[in-house]
């Protein structure tokens, strides 16, 4: 069975296409942080990990990043209007606390959890963005 499913591939569709102007401006500590607790799944630039290969875990990660990328794309943030850049800072002011980055995902990768002060400082930087 396990090996049946390695036969199995989920594609992820091609990044959309980004530039430089594209990517999100913010402070470089927050910045920092985005880097590496989000832009796994958050961006164009996914470090796939090895076991991202095997299934059945490569279904969960592969959904993972494809999800992520469609729900908040830092690297094409700029081509965002208005509205939706609002509704994704207060979703990141929603979800820093507890949700995000995901559970599974700070099992294999300790070093993409955030501690308090962390989650804090892009929850201010997120309000700090958002408009009235
Ligand atoms: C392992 C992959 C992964 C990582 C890492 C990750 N996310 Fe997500 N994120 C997702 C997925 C998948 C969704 C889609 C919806 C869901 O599952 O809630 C999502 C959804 C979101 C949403 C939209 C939720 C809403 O209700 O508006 C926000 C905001 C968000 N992520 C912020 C972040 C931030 C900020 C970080 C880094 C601190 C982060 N995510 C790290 C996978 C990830």
């Amino acid at each position: 069975m396990l090996l049946l499913l390695q036969l199995v591939k989920i594609d992820i569709p091609e990044p959309p296409k980004a530039t430089a102007a594209d990517e999100i401006k913010a402070p470089k500590q927050v910045m920092a942080l985005l880097k590496r607790s989000c832009y796994d799944c958050h961006s164009n630039t996914t470090k796939w990990p090895w076991y991202s290969d095997i299934a059945p875990i490569s279904f969960e990660v592969r959904g993972h990043v494809k999800d992520g990328r469609t729900w908040l794309n830092f690297a094409i943030w700029n081509q965002y209007d208005e509205e939706k850049k609002q509704k994704r800072l207060k979703g990141i002011v929603k979800t820093i606390d507890i949700k995000m980055p995901l559970p599974s995902y700070i099992m294999a990768h300790p070093e993409a959890n955030l501690n308090r002060d962390e989650r804090e400082s892009i929850k201010k930087w997120a309000q700090s963005q958002i408009k009235e």
